[in-house]
């Protein structure tokens, strides 16, 4: 099954045979709870190409759920891999220290929004640096309060599902969750529920009320730790808050002596078209977590704040055994060298205008993009039944998306409906290679509507 593109090549069916094969082992030797989204295997990637084991090479806009900012094996990365490989695996931080760590936390200090000071620990997921920020926080405060936000996600670990609010697929059936957590509304200008039938309204001041009432039917703001927000909602849809919001939330923090905790997990590391995104709000948060895009697949992850905060918990009340591996801090480090050496930050911005100015031509031509949305190379499209009701369209996402794979272009969905495509591609692909898989997209929506 030949075609005519210049990055995708597709030579067998999708899934191909061998792909197939393993599938069927998948099912057999694997809990069902580790469904895979794309029916095929890998054989190998570079940048953001994907071959599988039938020799399919696939245009990859999913970079592993945001983790692949700067590509798939970049160049960099494999040699401060295979030098470390060479040198040592592991000793615990803790019990024997290296530089490559130190040297990490420094760099990433020196990005900490808002200026610094600032200190930073290493962990391995995501899930853990929440986990963490929410212990350093509690620690350094003497409060037990959390306040979280509608349609979170902080990961699947007891307090990090416990913060996340997508019941399901997350959630159910799996409490009791961890005491101490209130949940308040998070603005989502495309649905905003606050706007009173006011097509203009800009969902900003209703909802901060909405926010403040939410917690006075809940708990005292003095017995409250920290609120802890994504600066851009990555599971929850890719919403983007109004401008106004996180400096609104510093605010109101700062009046009752609440920590503001940011997850950059998503955001963070170039994807909004700064460092972190919480950077374009101008204000300083109080700790930050980070992972993913952090050190290009190698588990990492990590809390950075205020140094007299980080320094709340005690000798040895925070660590892990793994945390900040060797592997993972060389390879955090050669990240960094990548986003000087490529200016990846004018790249994310190059790509985000590129992507919000195909999709906002294509919205015109395909009613079913309710809304294209993003912040810098943090850019989605919603789906709708409907322009005028909204009625997600959660199927209809489902084919496109299934569609496309059989096209080869891997990319992913989000949102409380299902109905947002996301796209979170490498940071430096080709906006040629880019463009290929928007005319498949383009002509994919097409077909659905069809
Ligand atoms: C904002 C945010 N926080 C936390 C997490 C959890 O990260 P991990 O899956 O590495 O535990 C995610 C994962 O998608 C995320 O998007």
């Amino acid at each position: 099954m030949a075609t005519q593109t210049k990055f995708i090549s597709l030579k067998t069916k999708i899934p191909g045979p061998k792909s197939q094969a393993v599938l069927e082992r998948l099912d057999r030797a694997t809990p069902r709870a580790v469904s895979v989204y794309a029916p095929v295997v890998i054989d190998y990637a570079h940048g953001s190409l994907l071959t599988d084991i039938d020799g399919n090479t696939f245009i990859d806009l999913t970079g592993g759920v945001g983790v692949l900012n700067v590509g798939h094996t970049h160049d960099r990365v494999k040699a401060a891999l295979h030098e470390q490989v060479d040198r040592f695996l592991h000793t615990d931080f803790t019990v024997v220290p290296y530089e490559s760590y130190v040297r990490l936390a420094e760099r990433l200090n020196a990005h900490f929004p808002g200026g610094g000071p600032a200190t930073t620990a290493f962990f391995n997921s995501g899930a853990e640096a929440v986990e963490n920020a929410i212990k350093i926080a509690r620690a350094y405060t003497k409060r037990k309060g959390i306040l979280a936000f509608e349609r979170a996600f902080h990961g699947r670990t007891l307090m990090a599902m416990t913060l996340t609010s997508k019941v399901h697929p997350y959630k159910a059936g799996m409490g009791p969750y961890a005491p101490e957590v209130y949940r308040a509304p998070y603005p989502y200008p495309y649905r905003c529920e606050y706007a009173g039938g006011d097509p203009h309204h800009e969902c900003n001041e209703r909802c901060y009320a909405a926010i403040e009432k939410a917690l006075m039917l809940q708990v005292a703001p003095e017995d409250l730790a920290a609120v802890i927000v994504e600066p851009v909602q990555g599971e929850g849809g890719f919403v983007v808050p109004p401008k106004s919001f996180l400096p609104w939330l510093r605010e109101f923090t700062d009046k009752y002596g609440i920590l503001l905790i940011v997850d950059e997990v998503q955001t963070g590391f170039g994807r909004t078209g700064t460092f972190f995104a919480t950077e374009q709000a101008g204000i300083r948060p109080d700790l930050l977590a980070m992972a993913k895009s952090i050190a290009d697949g190698v588990p990492l992850s990590g809390v950075m704040g205020r140094p007299e905060v980080m320094d709340g918990p005690e000798d040895s009340q925070i660590g892990g055994t793994y945390v900040g591996n060797p592997l993972a801090t060389a390879a955090g480090n050669a990240v960094l060298d990548v986003f000087e050496e490529e200016n990846l930050l004018e790249q994310a911005k190059r790509q985000g205008e590129h992507l919000m100015a195909r999709l906002t031509a294509m919205q015109k031509k395909h009613p079913v993009i309710g809304e294209v949305r993003g912040l810098g190379a943090m850019v989605a499209i919603e789906l709708v039944k409907d322009p005028v009701t909204k009625e997600p369209a959660a199927a209809e996402t489902d084919k496109a998306l299934h569609r496309l794979i059989e096209q080869g272009v891997l990319l992913l969905k989000s949102g409380i409906y299902g109905n947002v495509m996301r796209f979170l591609a490498p940071l430096n692909t080709p906006l040629d290679m880019l463009d290929e898989a928007l005319d498949i997209l383009d002509k994919t929506l097409e077909e659905v509507r069809g």
